[in-house]
């Protein structure tokens, strides 16, 4: 049985006072839950998350990470960094980092492949803009990111491997994806999988659905035999709302 994933993205929110606050009225909100309670914080939030966060089932994570051990990179930050202070969760390749900062298949595959080699939990984006999915591309497009980040990663590390599939038309745009064609991509996801490690570790990978995620509709998404849970980024920014997202079950 795969676990079920809630994982806020705060994106460019949250001072440090803020997030310390955010975390102590979740954490009362969020204690019975089965659910693995993530919050990827900004990286100024990261150390503050983490202290308050402590004892708490909340999990903190980064946004973002440069694949190259150290050197000359001005405001970039390693895995090794991140992981030097106990964060345990990064995203990599989120589509606001592909369109605005430059991301490739070839960034994404080379971060991911950095994520793992110091034991950080990725959390890989990959998603179809409006155009690609009126022109029937959705399928293709999300199949080759998957692939493509993929590249190189043996079958014991895919397994660590955490997927987003967030169409880009759905994020922050208020337009969900119905469950039924979010499960269908979601399936082609796991499909790519299995042509490349097979059957039993496809049906292990744990995949989520992101793009205007909320408590209103989380329930008919995660209750779809292929989706794990969600990447939540609006509804992530006030406790009440996530933490009904959290527990979507109840
Ligand atoms: P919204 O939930 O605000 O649409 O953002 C989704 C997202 O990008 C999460 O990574």
């Amino acid at each position: 049985m795969r676990k079920k994933i809630i994982a806020g993205n705060w994106k460019m929110n949250m001072l440090p006072n803020e997030a310390i606050e955010f975390i102590q009225k979740l954490e009362p909100l969020v204690t019975d839950t089965n659910n693995e309670v993530i919050l990827c914080v900004p990286y100024t939030d990261l150390f503050y998350a983490l202290l308050t966060a402590q004892q708490t089932n909340i999990k903190i994570g980064a946004q973002n990470m440069h694949f190259e051990e150290k050197g000359a990179y001005t405001g970039e930050v390693s895995a090794e960094m991140l992981k030097s202070i106990n964060v345990e969760y990064v995203i990599i390749g989120h589509s606001e980092r592909r369109a605005y900062f430059a991301e490739t298949d070839e960034t994404v595959n080379k971060k991911l492949k950095s994520a793992l080699k110091h034991e950080l939990k990725p959390i890989v984006c990959v998603g179809e803009t409006l155009e690609s999915r009126e022109a029937g591309k959705t399928q293709k497009i999300i199949t080759t990111q998957t692939r493509l980040a993929l590249e190189g990663i043996n079958s014991e590390d895919v397994e660590k491997v955490i997927i987003a599939y967030e169409p880009i038309w759905a994020i922050g745009t208020g337009k969900t994806a119905t469950a039924e064609d979010a499960e269908e991509s979601i399936q082609a996801i796991r499909e790519e999988i299995k042509k490349i490690y097979g059957q039993e570790i496809s049906k292990r990978v744990i995949i989520l659905y992101g793009g205007s995620v909320k408590s209103s509709n989380c329930k008919e998404l995660f209750t779809m035999p292929d989706i794990d849970g969600g990447l939540v980024g609006g509804a992530s920014l006030e406790p009440i709302e996530f933490s009904k997202i959290v527990n979507y079950e109840k």
